[in-house]
């Protein structure tokens, strides 16, 4: 199972890139740019990973990224993340920046997208592995902000796919970013948002009806709500389920706990992804490997799994295709009909 996990073609949708950002390489760039963290070694930082909540890991989140200042701090992170996402066989991923936490600190927008394109082409190049660029508001700031940030992305428009939403969500609903939400999509972006992380049912609504949505990032809380499932499940909105993060973030006290089971028995578009892989423990392959021996998942779920993220993605319907194939025949190398796994 461990192999078949690893070698399995995958995608992943929501990955910070910014929580791919480890502390050998925090430490790395903080010197190179002569900045003094407030931690002494990378063995310190990794012991500080121990967080409460959400807002717990956003303070420290925000704190290591903050060495990042020229274009190559943030190509270097990237291309970090794809070396490591490649050698998991992931063959698309859609990657959240947050501009807002960096344009905040004087760095410029064009550098931050620069550094980061620069190193999503260069994996199209070498590992044949394609990606998506989209941004996100962060919403504890305010409205202004986030259209301010918009009209910053509109030279960009060919290198950003689409608009997000993410940051602290108790207290911050979707609602306060309706008219953003209402240009982007005026502008051609897509559109996604975190809703129902830590946040109730509600916000998972306001996402749909308000900021017309594509996905639903998380979306674990919408099981509380018969009515959205329901929803979810006729408009086959893809809801992209973090289970390392939600559990190191005490959405769920165990991986027992987690509902990701649960969402997919009722039918709904579950997807696999790793959030902020750098803090929660793992990539793709890791959070793949928690939820299958929590629930004992079957090759079967775990395909599931995968080719709900690739019809779930922001490619083409032929592009979408030509990966889909890639996945039917890894399965029909690597399982019998009978669903066991083959020897060679
Ligand atoms: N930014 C980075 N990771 C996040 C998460 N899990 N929720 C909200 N905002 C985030
Ligand atoms: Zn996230």
């Amino acid at each position: 199972m461990e192999a078949f996990i690893r070698d399995l073609p995958k995608t992943e949708l929501h990955i910070h890139i910014e929580g791919s950002l480890e502390p050998e390489l925090i430490f790395e760039i903080a010197q190179r740019n002569g900045v003094t963290l407030s931690f002494c070694s990378v063995e310190e930082v990794r012991k500080a990973y121990q967080f409460t909540d959400l807002q717990s890991f956003l303070d420290l989140y925000y704190g290591g990224m903050s060495v990042l200042r020229h274009e190559p701090d943030f190509y270097d992170m990237t291309w970090a993340y794809l070396e490591k996402a490649h050698a998991q066989n992931v063959r698309h991923a859609e990657i959240f920046v947050d501009p807002q936490a960096h344009t905040d600190r004087r760095v410029s927008f064009e550098t931050v997208i620069k550094g980061i394109h620069r190193a999503l082409q260069d994996a199209q190049l070498k590992f044949n592995m394609s990606s998506k660029l989209i941004m996100c508001f962060m919403r504890h700031l305010s409205a202004d902000a986030a259209m301010k940030t918009l009209e910053r992305a509109l030279p960009f428009k060919d290198w950003i796919i689409g608009v997000g939403l993410d940051s602290s969500e108790r207290g911050h609903s979707p609602e306060k970013f309706t008219a953003v939400f209402d240009k982007a999509r005026q502008e051609g972006f897509l559109t996604v948002a975190h809703a129902g992380e830590e946040g109730p049912p509600e916000y998972i609504w306001q996402a749909l009806q308000l900021l017309k949505v594509s996905r639903i990032d998380h979306g674990v809380s919408c099981v509380e709500d018969s009515q959205l499932v329901e929803k979810l499940k006729i408009d086959k909105i893809p809801l992209t389920v973090c289970p390392l993060s939600n559990v190191k973030l005490c959405v769920f006290n165990t991986m027992n706990d987690h509902n990701i089971k649960q969402m997919l028995d009722l039918g709904l578009c579950v997807t696999v992804n790793s959030d902020d892989p750098a803090y929660f423990g793992g990539y793709l392959t890791e959070n793949f490997l928690a939820i299958q021996e929590a629930f004992n998942l079957s090759h079967n779920d775990i395909y599931q799994l995968a080719k709900n993220a690739f019809q779930a993605t922001f490619l083409t319907q032929k592009e979408k295709q030509n990966l889909l194939a890639e996945l039917d025949d890894f399965m029909a190398k690597s399982i019998t009909p009978d669903g066991r796994q083959s020897r060679a």
